[in-house]
């Protein structure tokens, strides 16, 4: 199956990166999101983010920002996606919003296309039930920034085809992407491990045990870790954390996801880390 288009739906944090990336590797790119506004934001990223790339890529052949946006189609508009052969949704991570987009876009894209969800915790079998075709329902979990990480950990849902897998490590590899695949369950791998973590080193902050800079600081100074779990918070966005926690609560029903109260105020009051310009650190935007 020869994938020419894919249609990427949320231009937030993660489908910022997901366009860029696919059309630097040469995808004609269907970015949708509900507002004009949050997509001429989505297109000065990738502006920003292709000139950031340039200046540290300096050996490489420079690209310049209207080679990757001639790629990509901004739009409000779902029925444009009746044309792509593949599809990543980056939604924001909660249930009833991917499950109302699932559900939209099983009518509008062809049978063909393959659905890959860039959830960070929501089950892939839950995804593929909102939906005909849950044989061509797969989770892909990309990494952020997306167009500088090389992996993506792939995730098999009950009904997910062996042709869908060979069919998305087919496409990855086209991204410049290798990929570990693993079976469904709550969170995968990565954040099953991740969110636990995080919410922990928040607690540390909460009871005042330690500051963020020095909880981060004993990852990165003893452990040699490139980020500490604070900084991979604010990263992540700390709404995402949250909200990745809540499915986590809710899926195992084990109080151990339960994500702490300052999380939970932080994100109240509208401290979303690196993308609003404050979490537990402070980011110019
Ligand atoms: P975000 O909050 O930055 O962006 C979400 C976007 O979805 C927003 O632009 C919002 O307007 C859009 N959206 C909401 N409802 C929509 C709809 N019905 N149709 C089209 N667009 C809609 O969130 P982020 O961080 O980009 O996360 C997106 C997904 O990727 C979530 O499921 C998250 O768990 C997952 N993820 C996030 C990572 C991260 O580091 N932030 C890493 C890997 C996965």
């Amino acid at each position: 199956m020869e994938i020419k288009v894919v249609g990427v739906i949320g231009a937030g944090v993660m489908g910022v990166g997901v366009a860029h990336n696919l059309a630097q590797s040469g995808f004609k790119t269907i970015l949708v999101d509900v507002s004009v506004a949050i997509l001429d934001r989505a297109r000065q990223e990738i502006i920003n983010n292709v000139r950031f790339q340039g200046f540290f890529n300096k050996d490489q052949e420079a690209v310049v920002p209207e080679q990757i946006l001639e790629k990509i189609i901004f739009t409000t508009d779902y029925q444009l996606l009746g044309e792509a052969d593949y599809l990543i949704e980056n939604v924001v991570e909660k249930w009833h919003v991917k499950q109302e987009v699932y559900t939209r876009i099983d009518s509008i894209c062809p049978p063909s296309c393959i659905f890959a969800s860039d959830t960070s915790a929501i089950p892939i079998t839950r995804i593929g039930s909102a939906t005909q075709r849950p044989d061509r329902v797969i989770g892909i979990h990309f990494m952020n920034p997306v167009p500088m990480k090389p992996m993506a950990e792939v995730i098999r849902g009950f009904h997910t085809s062996e042709e869908t897998i060979k069919t998305s490590k087919d496409f990855l590899k086209k991204m410049g992407k290798g990929c570990v695949v693993v079976n469904d369950s709550p969170g995968f791998v990565s954040n099953r491990v991740l969110m636990l973590t995080v919410n922990e080193a928040i607690f540390l902050v909460h009871e005042q045990v330690a500051k963020p800079q020095d909880v981060d600081r004993i990852f990165k100074s003893c452990f040699g870790h490139k980020m500490g779990p604070l900084e991979t918070a604010d990263l992540i966005g700390l709404d995402t954390i949250l909200y990745s926690l809540d499915v986590l609560y809710e899926s195992f029903n084990d109080s151990k996801f339960r994500p702490c109260p300052l999380l939970k105020k932080m994100v109240d009051a509208g401290l979303h880390g690196r993308k609003s310009g404050r979490g537990f650190f402070d980011y110019p935007i």
